[in-house]
């Protein structure tokens, strides 16, 4: 058997419940996983536990922007042994924009995840990993983004100062280009999400728009490969070299 499988392990997505995160939960699940999901809409949870069928999955409503059901979430989770934290909704602006737009972005993508290290670290196995989640706009921004691009900027920091910090357990960064997923700007129409993903088909080398279960594929590399840690991967289809 393979050593490079979640076979038996219990992996904790913050944002599980569609998009990126779900396909983690699909992959580990048909490795031998178990997994345990959290988003705030109980009836998204309920569908992702329709979809994922009959494995080993768990389920928590959970707003990761409160600290305190971020505590009580891991306290009544137990251990586990990876961390994918995926969940967040934001908007972008010009830097003109309100003060709340511009926090917007660390609010619901960065505090987050830093504080889901940090209630989660003590019940991580040591042989684990958490990966977080940024985003290849840190590279390569574009316009009317700069809190977006500084927020994921400061997450690619943060996991290499976190690998640093928590080792032996591993800390790794996943910075994907545009992944089809109902991922939506909060507020932004259909349309814009639709303008975007055609805008990114001709400004990368691949010429078209990943897929959810690609994002996953380097989540689950990152989660599996046990000597890689303070690594930034970018499955962006060359977005970030054109
Ligand atoms: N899709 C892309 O093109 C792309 C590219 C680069 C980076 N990213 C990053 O990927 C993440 C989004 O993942 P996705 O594209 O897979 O989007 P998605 O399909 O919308 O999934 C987001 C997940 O996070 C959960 N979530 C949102 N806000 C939450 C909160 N406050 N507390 C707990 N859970 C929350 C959602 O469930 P609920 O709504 O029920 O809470 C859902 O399960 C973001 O961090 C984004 O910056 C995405």
């Amino acid at each position: 058997m393979s050593i490079y499988t979640l076979k038996d392990q219990r992996v904790v997505i913050i944002g599980g419940s569609s998009g990126i995160g779900l396909a983690v939960a699909k992959q580990t699940i048909e490795q031998g996983g178990q997994v345990v999901i959290a988003g705030r809409s109980i009836d998204k949870l309920e569908q992702a536990r329709q979809l994922l069928g009959n494995g080993s999955i768990e389920m928590h409503p959970l707003d990761n922007r409160n600290v305190d059901e971020l505590q009580t979430f891991f306290e009544k989770i137990g251990s586990f042994d990876h961390l994918f934290t995926p969940g967040a909704s934001y908007v972008r602006g010009p830097i003109t924009s309100d003060l709340e737009i511009a926090c917007s972005c660390f609010d619901a993508k960065f505090w987050p995840q830093y504080n889901a290290v940090k209630y989660g670290v003590p019940y991580i196995s040591s042989n684990g990993s958490i990966v977080l989640m940024s985003g290849a706009f840190s590279q390569r921004p574009l316009a009317d983004g700069a809190s977006y691009a500084a927020c994921n900027g400061a997450i690619e920091s943060l996991g290499k100062a976190l690998a640093v910090e928590l080792a032996p357990v591993r800390v790794n960064v996943i910075s994907p280009g545009t992944i089809h997923t109902s991922f939506n700007w909060e507020g932004a129409e259909q349309a814009v999400r639709d303008k975007s993903y055609e805008e990114y088909t001709r400004l990368n080398l691949l010429g078209r728009v990943g897929h959810a279960y690609e994002a996953a594929h380097t989540t689950i590399y990152l989660m599996t490969n046990g000597f890689t840690t303070g690594s930034t991967l970018f499955p962006d289809g060359g977005y970030i070299l054109r």
